[in-house]
């Protein structure tokens, strides 16, 4: 089966329930037992089911079952928000003495976690160069426990050559984490490429509506599944099924939204390249991209977040720029049906970026193209305004 068809079917079965085609949302919080033996073995639901609703209820299980699915994992798990999957899974493999090697162009909070809250409990982390590939060897020491990639990377778009990164890490018995949120499953396999555990923000793509956050971790087999579900449930962390039932509804037109959007970027970023105003446009499903090669060997598609460097580093004129949008709204996040726009501002330790220019990050959204081309055309002319005055 296909994996556009799957998203529409996985995830319970309606004759199961009375024909009704989405699922019921089960909430919980107290789970009985018809006897005391059956209370004392509750147990033994640990990594099968529940005993109580801090672990979910079938409303969870038909969405992290659907989500396995999609990512082609063993199995998977949800949590409170994208953020929470990130530090829940660290957490869950990391003891103190750990060293750990995280790419230089993460998710801010997730350098944040390391630098702050990793570092406190004992657990060194060096940052990687992006384009490190399987020179990462050289950095990985003995107790290196974890290897985490995002690619590309949050807000400079670089690609990692993640198969070489998971085959050093491998080699030294490290566990391959990696951040999906971009691409999704369905552009980037990230179990065919070497991934160990995979995190997402279901906040984006996968809800896709810009109303609901959650995150998902993907094992790729039991033994790691098991590590991430005893690291959870020490942790207390908890999803609502009213917000399970919410993700797995967006996810049934998860395809037609990214192929849409992917497609609408592309449009996008292609008139950008020809802007006077722009410098670089940081997209790596342009043939001039940096990270193309790469890109195009591994992913099946982009999405719809991208960049562009400006030639002027104007605070004030490219405020005057945004200000103005009409359509391009200015918020965090990613992933919803809105088109939004934001200045960015990159913490680079290993490789600091060298543009000189502004750079703003994009996300095209479900909106006519033309319109927001017609949007971002209104925004040059108060950039190029400000700029002469
Ligand atoms: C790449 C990436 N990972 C994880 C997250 C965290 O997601 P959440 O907002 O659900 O905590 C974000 C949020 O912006 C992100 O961009």
């Amino acid at each position: 089966m296909k994996r556009e068809t799957k998203l529409v079917r996985a995830g319970g079965k309606p004759e199961e329930r009375f024909g009704i085609v989405n699922p019921p949302v089960y909430r919980a919080s107290t789970v009985l037992f018809p006897t005391v033996a059956d209370f004392e073995r509750r147990q033994e639901r640990k990594y099968t089911g529940f005993f109580y609703g801090i672990q979910g209820t079938p409303t969870t299980f038909m969405l992290t079952e659907a989500l396995a699915e999609l990512s082609g994992a063993h199995r998977a798990v949800v949590t409170s928000s994208g953020c929470s999957a990130i530090t829940q899974a660290l957490l869950a493999f990391l003891k103190q003495g750990d060293h750990l090697l995280v790419v230089d162009s993460v998710y801010g909070p997730t350098r944040a976690f390391c630098q702050r809250v990793l570092a406190r409990f004992g657990v060194e982390t060096t940052f990687y160069d992006p384009h490190a590939g399987e020179q990462i060897a050289e950095l990985i020491r003995p107790t290196t426990r974890v290897v985490y990639g995002e690619s590309p990377g949050s807000q400079t778009f670089e690609i990692q050559d993640m198969p070489a990164i998971a085959r050093a890490a491998h080699g030294h018995g490290a566990v391959v984490f990696f951040d999906n949120t971009w691409a999704t499953p369905l552009n980037f396999r990230a179990f065919d490429h070497g991934v160990d555990i995979e995190v997402q923000a279901a906040t984006k793509y996968l809800g896709g509506h810009s109303d609901l956050l959650m995150g998902v971790i993907a094992a790729r087999n039991e033994e790691l599944f098991r590590t991430v579900k005893d690291g959870l449930d020490e942790l207390g962390d908890y999803v609502s099924p009213d917000l399970c039932y919410a993700t797995l509804r967006g996810m049934r037109t998860l395809a037609v939204r990214l192929r849409h959007q992917e497609r609408s970027a592309l449009e996008v970023a292609r008139w950008l390249v020809g802007r006077p105003e722009v410098a670089r446009v940081l997209h790596p499903a342009l043939p001039e991209d940096p990270g193309h090669a790469l890109w195009k060997r591994d992913f099946l598609g982009s999405s719809s977040l991208f960049g562009m460097v400006l030639h002027t580093n104007s605070d004030r004129a490219v405020a005057d720029m945004l200000d103005g949008l009409t359509l391009f709204k200015m918020g965090a996040s990613f992933g919803g049906f809105e088109s939004l726009i934001l200045p960015a501002r990159p913490e680079r330790t290993v490789r600091p970026r060298t543009d000189r220019g502004a750079l703003l990050r994009l996300h095209v959204g479900l909106e006519a193209v033309d319109d927001l081309i017609a949007d971002l055309e209104g925004g040059f002319a108060r950039l190029n305004a400000a700029l002469a005055g």
